[in-house]
């Protein structure tokens, strides 16, 4: 594998998963792959589970790690071409990859979306342009418009909750009090779309996403009729995407809040998020505290995503 950014990548997803759970039975099965091998893991934004797992998944694979956080300690970058460096930016992103490429083997790359130029997120130039010009392969650790490695794990885990072969899994939008990116619920519908589920999306009029990731999910405004009978409820926020209010939020309304109530609706349904979450925006004290809730082994699959697409990725240097 020479890269992962999105669904496509992976392959096959009934072998992935199957290869992550042997992963999972023994993690130290293949400590000899990474033997002299750097993983170099690049940070334009903050992480805690993405920096701790992806890390703890080169070490089960006897990696090296080194880990550059561009804005702490790095010469400001600049990313675009053509830009009279007079500024505060000392170093082009176009030297800084190839350089940081000759000093390791696989780079792990996290960028966030801007959320003020609809069209430069999506077309996702920094990590396009680690792909181009580190001459290494390259995963996304989350970018502009994607976040596979929290999206294979999250498969994983509905893998191996889910109680009936095809479950309902409903991706509601949920209440925050800041404009977040649409990485994760793009990857999450991208993700659901490949499997057989019954895969809806809920949201207030105006969240619509990008139809690209949407593809066939079932859209459904009404959050309680979205919720009836689900096995599965993944809350998440995002901003808007439609013009022309990309990037803005346009609600925090916490009758969207999943509450006992909700998840009364559903048929017992396990709780899912990403993390980090905001408690009683998001999602209530209770709920998340709940025996359906199932937030730590989601995060806890985290390692499994990325140690699985490291292994392939040096499987195929
Ligand atoms: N879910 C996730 O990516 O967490 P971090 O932002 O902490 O890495």
């Amino acid at each position: 594998m020479k890269k992962f950014t999105d669904v496509t990548d992976i392959g096959p997803l009934d072998l992935a998963v199957k290869e992550a759970l042997q992963i999972k039975a023994d993690r130290f099965a293949h400590t000899s792959l990474g033997r002299n091998r750097t993983l170099m893991m690049i940070f334009f934004n903050s992480s805690l589970r993405t920096r701790l797992s992806t890390q703890k998944a080169a070490m089960n694979l006897g990696m090296n790690v080194m880990v550059l956080d561009v804005n702490q300690g790095a010469w400001k970058l600049e990313t675009e071409r053509g830009v009279v460096m007079d500024g505060d930016k000392a170093e082009h992103l176009l030297e800084a990859i190839p350089v940081m490429g000759s000093y390791c083997d696989i780079i792990g790359v996290r960028s966030f979306a801007g959320l003020t130029d609809k069209a430069d997120d999506y077309e996702e130039r920094v990590i396009s342009q680690f792909i181009k010009y580190s001459g290494r392969p390259v995963f996304s650790m989350e970018a502009a418009t994607r976040h596979p490695l929290q999206s294979f794990a999250d498969l994983i885990t509905i893998e191996e909750f889910k109680e009936t072969p095809r479950p309902k899994v409903v991706m509601t939008w949920a209440p925050h009090p800041k404009a977040l990116p649409q990485a994760v619920p793009n990857s999450f519908a991208e993700w659901m779309n490949a499997t057989d589920y019954d895969f809806v999306i809920t949201h207030p009029e105006g969240y619509e996403l990008d139809p690209r990731f949407t593809g066939h999910a079932r859209i459904e405004y009404d959050q309680r009729k979205a919720l009836e009978g689900a096995d599965f409820v993944y809350a998440k926020n995002w901003s808007a995407y439609a013009d022309p209010n990309y990037g803005k939020v346009l609600s925090t309304d916490r009758a969207w809040t999943v509450d006992a109530e909700k998840m009364a609706l559903t048929n017992n349904a396990r709780f899912m998020h990403c993390l980090p979450v905001r408690r009683n925006m998001i999602v209530t004290d209770d709920v998340i505290e709940s025996p359906r809730s199932i937030v730590i082994p989601e995060a806890a699959n985290r390692e499994i995503s990325a140690q699985v697409v490291l292994k392939r990725m040096l499987e195929s240097l």
